[in-house]
């Protein structure tokens, strides 16, 4: 018994709560809920690829022209190259202000392998902006659930939206462009904390991930500021978001993603702890009473989710294992599912109400 609840169950002290296994964006599994951003200049082929062994759950490419692919840009053309060499699902980031051109552009990309479209509705850069692309759909939020919906329309991948707070710090409206995006068809929202003004000073404010998180039913993906896995953890705590997108906290630093990786994924039991608990449970088996020797003394059920936690032992999913007999204090000592593992968020700490914007 000692044996089961030290080496392999109950005592998993460093296990955080509040970090969920996965991130459901519609169809796409994103596990670990943690994302590699889009970063324009940086988040190319090449760099996409090397980031993908890291263990990281999500990347997304830099943001690509909508106008451009239709000029046939070879930059947009190289762009939609990228799913076919990275391994993990790839978000490809498109930027514009019409409509029916981003819905072009997401269906070049859906042909090309893309997991997910995401919307650009963040970049501040003046030429981006001067085309009513990026930040400038947070000032015309019927335009951008225009796109959202016609760009739903047209793929059948998932639909995100990446974008910020607001434009400054007076016009903060992001749940308001939020429920907006949401109604329209969105499948997710990605917030990097500040305004569009901020560019990338002061601090981004988690306070109002978690506002959008209140208040919305799609996925909220966090971002801003992550730079170290208890970044990632104390985002996930304090904002309650679904996934975290990492972005300048990754540069030169592909490693934090397994460090993250490696603190999601649930851990059972090493191939030799399972092997000496077989091996004491049929060794125990003379000690049993007879009924109990009628049942097999290690059993191992299928769940429904989860990763396996026994490689080899059961290829074919999660595994519980339950040797009954073992169990005096509680019977039925099983390895969890990946959602226990890593907890529920049911008892993280609540904020103070939303204000008059929600
Ligand atoms: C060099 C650079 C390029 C970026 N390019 C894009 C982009 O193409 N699309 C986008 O939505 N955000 C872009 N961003 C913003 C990042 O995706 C992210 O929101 C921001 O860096 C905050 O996250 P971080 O604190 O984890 O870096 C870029 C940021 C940097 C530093």
């Amino acid at each position: 018994m000692e044996f089961f609840e030290e080496e392999c169950f109950f005592k998993q002290p460093d296990r955080d709560p509040y970090v969920g296994g996965l991130c459901r964006i519609g169809t796409v599994e994103v596990a670990p809920p943690v994302i590699m951003a889009p970063m324009a200049g940086v988040t190319d082929g090449p760099f996409l690829e090397v980031v993908s062994r890291f263990g990281v759950g999500m990347v997304t490419t830099e943001m690509m022209s909508a106008e451009g692919l239709r000029r046939n840009d070879p930059s947009c053309r190289r762009m939609l190259r990228v799913p076919s060499r990275v391994p993990i699902p790839v978000a490809i980031q498109i930027f514009g202000a019409a409509p029916d051109v981003m819905a072009e552009a997401a269906r070049a990309a859906q042909d090309s392998g893309a997991a997910v479209i995401d919307i650009n509705a963040g970049c501040p850069i003046r030429k981006i902006v001067r085309q009513g692309a990026g930040a400038a759909l947070i000032r015309e939020p019927d335009r951008l659930a225009r796109i959202v919906d016609t760009v739903k329309r047209a793929v059948t991948i998932p639909v995100t939206v990446k974008t910020r707070l607001g434009w400054d710090q007076n016009s903060i409206h992001v749940v308001q462009v939020c429920r907006m995006i949401q109604d329209a068809g969105a499948d997710a929202v990605t917030v990097h904390a500040r305004t569009a003004r901020q560019i990338y000073t002061g601090k981004a404010d988690w306070w109002w991930i978690r506002r959008l998180k209140d208040n919305l039913s799609i996925p909220v993906i966090g971002n801003g500021d992550v730079t170290c896995p208890s970044d990632f953890h104390r985002m996930m705590r304090e904002t309650r978001c679904n996934a975290v997108m990492i972005g300048r906290g990754a540069l030169g630093n592909p490693w934090l993603f397994r460090a993250i990786a490696d603190q999601c994924r649930p851990r059972g039991p090493s191939a030799s702890s399972l092997e000496t608990a077989a091996q004491t449970a049929f060794t125990g088996g003379e000690h049993r009473t007879p009924s109990a020797q009628r049942t097999a003394p290690l059993r191992l059920k299928k769940t429904q989710s989860g990763p396996n936690p026994f490689p080899g032992k059961n290829s074919t999913g999660p595994s519980v294992i339950t040797p009954s007999f073992l169990c005096t204090k509680n019977p039925k000592p099983s390895v969890p599912s990946a959602n226990i593992w890593c907890g529920t968020q049911k008892d993280a700490p609540t904020l103070p109400p939303c204000g008059p914007e929600s």
